[in-house]
């Protein structure tokens, strides 16, 4: 393809797209598709000699539509949303026509740079502590990392290596291999099994913290643990404290657990994937506070922030904690160069786990500038008050009940009764593939997550949900045995 055919191609690919997300609605939300089902469709090899583009796209809407889920369909409920918008997508676009890697300040200046000051902007919005915020006088920053599950195993690597240091300034003849096993770490029940993951990854015990009604880890039982685990002769190190859960966006009290891991000297995470996008609206922002208290904060402008994957912003109170993790580890001759941790910029490469990095972003700059604080803020209200709609809808049927409080887009909600009924609404509503949710489990209920997700979902789709729901229900009331 020469750059005549990608200028004629792109157009028409820019036409696709468009034409794709307007015309959503109008396709099944769940594929209706079997294991296996593409490598029928397509050689068992990769073509000899090249293809043209127009047997490549024609495959498309043969090939991978039908194995598509519609994650920015209005009737896709499931998990948590997934960010997409049109200038997030055209940044996408200009960020592959650069290509470069930014993993050093001196491969690409604007990658480092602009990644920098976005990191303060969208730090501000969120009226993040100061120490935060690379441009002060603070020692922190941010940086995007590809995932929250990144985050979190940065900030657990970072902990582990600040705990170690720790250790054997007052027993200096302990070694790393004796003081590991005695390291402990902790969080929700109810946290995302990312965080597990980095316990295992990062060779740290990790343990769950109880939750309490309103499925949130409170000072009180944390307390508790540790000192139990203090008396046994263990070391309480870290702690990933959550704003808003995954199965039902609980919030831990970080006012009650920030003061006692600073008191303890232990590293505490905050994980807001989902929730942190909200808090850029004042009505949110005191759902954060007690951020103060915190080593490192992250949160997914790739799940609310209307910028498409992957884009995970993550702050750290001292920028040396994290840099620290890698300090020992080689660095090649090829990528020193004179500006080098120069206090004015830093190589992010020592911020991350991968080597490379893509210029993202390009993508936050593009969607501050073009919805501005306010068009976001619209954004996360219009979608609370989607949540509140349909919460409204459930309470107002008393087959129904409500499992959790509504506090953002999730309503978790069941049918009265046994979990196999709700089971069974489930599997019709997926089986339907008019709209699609998934389940979680709440203080042993089998419950429905309904998540307000894409962009584009309305009143209108709200009601039609709902009219679905109940009519699936009737049916199953209708049916022997119930
Ligand atoms: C609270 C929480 N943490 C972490 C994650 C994982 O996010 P990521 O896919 O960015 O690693 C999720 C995903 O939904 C989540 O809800």
């Amino acid at each position: 393809m020469d750059a005549a055919e990608f200028r004629r191609r792109g157009k028409e690919m820019v036409d696709y797209m468009a034409n794709y997300l307007a015309n959503i609605e109008q396709r099944p939300v769940y594929p209706d598709v079997k294991p296996g089902y593409l490598r029928s469709l397509i050689p068992t090899e990769a073509p000899l000699e090249p293809e043209n583009y127009e047997d490549v796209i024609k495959d498309v809407e043969r090939v991978i539509m039908p194995g598509v889920t519609h994650w920015h369909s209005p009737y896709f409920y499931a998990y948590f949303p997934t960010a997409s918008s049109y200038p997030a997508m055209l940044a996408d676009m200009l960020c592959g026509a650069i290509g470069g890697m930014g993993f050093t300040w001196a491969s690409n200046p604007v990658i480092t740079e602009l990644e920098i000051v976005m990191l303060d902007w969208l730090g501000k919005m969120l009226k993040l502590p100061e120490h935060f915020i690379a441009g002060t006088h603070g020692q922190g920053g941010g940086v995007i990392q590809s995932t929250a599950s990144e985050a979190t195993l940065m900030s657990v690597l970072a902990a582990r290596c600040k705990a170690i240091q720790q250790v054997q300034a007052s027993n200096p003849g302990q070694s790393e291999a004796e003081i590991l096993p005695k390291l402990v770490a902790y969080t929700s029940e109810q946290a995302h099994s990312s965080v597990e993951r980095a316990s295992l990854i990062g060779g740290v015990l990790m343990k769950k913290v109880p939750t309490d009604d309103n499925y949130a880890v409170g000072g009180g039982m944390f307390k508790k643990m540790l000192e139990e685990d203090k008396a046994a002769g263990l070391i309480p190190f870290y702690l990933c404290a959550t704003l808003g859960t995954t199965p039902s966006c609980g919030f831990d009290h970080i006012t009650e657990l920030g003061p006692i891991c600073n008191k303890e000297n232990m590293w505490m995470h905050i994980d807001a994937a989902y929730a942190g996008s909200a808090f850029i609206c004042p009505e949110f922002r005191p759902l954060l506070n007690g951020v103060e208290f915190a080593d490192s904060f992250n949160f997914n402008p790739h799940k609310w922030l209307l910028t498409n994957f992957d884009c995970s912003t993550m702050w750290v109170k001292k920028r040396d904690d994290i840099i620290g993790v890698f300090k020992h580890s080689d660095q090649p001759f090829y990528l020193k160069h004179e500006h080098q941790e120069s206090g004015l910029v830093t190589d992010y490469r020592n911020w991350q786990i991968p080597h490379g990095r893509r210029f993202r972003s390009l993508k936050l700059w593009f969607v501050f500038r073009m919805y501005g604080i306010q068009g976001l803020q619209a954004h996360i209200r219009k979608q609370v008050a989607l949540a509140k709609e349909f919460e409204s809808l459930v309470r107002a049927d008393k087959r129904f009940e409500i499992c959790a409080e509504v506090i953002m887009g999730l309503v978790c909600f069941r049918l009265k009764g046994s979990n196999q009924l709700t089971e069974l609404l489930l599997k019709r509503i997926t089986e339907s593939r008019e709209i699609h949710l998934v389940p979680c489990h709440l203080s042993g209920r089998f419950v429905l997550r309904f998540a307000i997700c894409a962009r584009t979902t309305d009143s209108r789709h709200i009601q039609q949900a709902w009219r679905h729901i109940t009519q699936l229900t009737f049916e199953i009331l209708q049916e022997p045995n119930h």
